[in-house]
């Protein structure tokens, strides 16, 4: 695939480059006058840091790199604090940068370092996961985790650009591209029907027989298309004040579960049994068919991705739903779609309503 550029709009204009080998356009996409460049990145990504470090320094900048735990276990206070503690050692002034290069966890610290020091430095976004590419490094949403829960504390900060390497993608075991589809099935749901199309056509290149080199054609194409909605929506709603909420699709029973099984499930699972649950929500309530329901089912199934969950559990799951953030006041709020492409928002259903939803999703 050619490189493509994808402009975000918005107060703070940025693009998003797709393409093979991308990575090495980094150093010159930094602001001119950035002196230091922190680069935090996760360990499976070690070797690419070094060579990006290498590639950075080569244009006269001082380059401190920070390896951060993998996945959840970096996105801690303890964690963001060793950034700090860096950035004040090494003297980093407003003009610098941080640079994040890995999975969604890594570039949604690595935001929130940016967002936090000096009351906000330019950042730079290298996610190296689907999930990352087309979801958690585009739109600014950035935070750690606490006790509490996840994403409890954070900032909306936008990047300067954001690179998407497909090449990094082989760095991923098969399961967490896979779940990352979960997401870019999502955007198709909510906005753009030729990215089910093209999934449907393709269900057994990116399902049973997956292997990333067959894959790789596609899912670029599916990258692309996944962002540009992406990239519509935050470019209309960067703060989440309208639009932007339709992003959430699947993702109030997702997040249930997630927090119910204690983030052993990854996002993507979740979000695909979420929308699952979502769409037969919207077909208990006069929205979608029976068939649009199936074709959730038969798509998240064809990606090898789960479309149910075991019955027995729904007490932990409305009180888990009842704790998440998108709940406003008392009222439960769900995106639903009214036919396929046209999400709406659905606040303070009825509990018995859920109820039978639950059971008809559960097994
Ligand atoms: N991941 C949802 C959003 O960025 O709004």
């Amino acid at each position: 695939m050619s490189e493509k550029a994808i402009r975000v709009e918005g107060a703070q204009p940025y693009d998003v480059t797709v393409g093979s080998g991308v990575l090495s356009r980094v150093p010159e996409a930094l602001p001119e006058r950035a002196e230091r460049v922190l680069l935090i990145h996760s360990r499976p990504l070690t070797e690419y840091a070094a060579r990006m470090r290498n590639e950075i320094e080569a244009t006269g900048r001082t380059v401190v790199v920070d390896e951060v735990p993998d996945a959840e276990a970096g996105k801690t206070a303890q964690v963001l604090a060793g950034c700090w503690s860096v950035l004040g050692r090494e003297g980093f002034t407003r003009s610098d940068v941080v640079v994040g290069l890995g999975g969604g966890a890594v570039t949604d610290l690595a935001g929130f370092v940016a967002a936090s020091w000096l009351r906000g430095v330019t950042v730079v976004q290298v996610p190296t996961s689907l999930l990352g590419m087309v979801d958690a490094a585009i739109g600014g949403k950035t935070g750690i985790n606490t006790e509490e829960g996840k994403n409890l504390v954070g900032a909306f900060h936008a990047p300067a650009s954001v690179w998407c390497d497909t090449e990094t993608l082989r760095t991923l075991p098969r399961e967490h591209v896979v779940a990352g589809l979960g997401e870019v099935v999502k955007a198709g749901f909510i906005r753009d029907q030729a990215i089910l199309e093209l999934v449907e056509e393709n269900l057994e290149t990116l399902g049973e027989g997956f292997t990333l080199e067959s894959a790789l054609p596609v899912l670029e194409r599916l990258i692309v298309r996944a962002i540009r909605v992406k990239a519509d929506v935050v470019g209309q709603d960067f703060r989440e004040a309208f639009l932007r909420e339709i992003l959430n699709y699947g993702h109030t029973f997702g997040h249930a579960i997630e927090q119910v099984e204690d983030y052993r499930w990854r996002h993507g699972e979740a979000v695909a049994v979420g929308m699952v649950f979502a769409a037969e929500l919207a077909r208990q309530t006069g929205r979608l068919t029976e068939a649009e329901v199936d074709q959730h089912r038969r798509l998240c199934r064809g990606l090898g991705l789960p479309v149910s969950y075991p019955s027995g559990r729904w007490e932990g799951l409305l009180e888990a739903m009842r704790r998440d953030k998108k709940t406003r006041g008392s009222l439960l709020r769900f995106v639903v779609l009214e036919g396929i492409g046209n999400p709406v928002r659905l606040e303070g259903p009825d509990e018995a309503l859920l109820r039978d939803v639950y059971d008809a999703i559960s097994e």
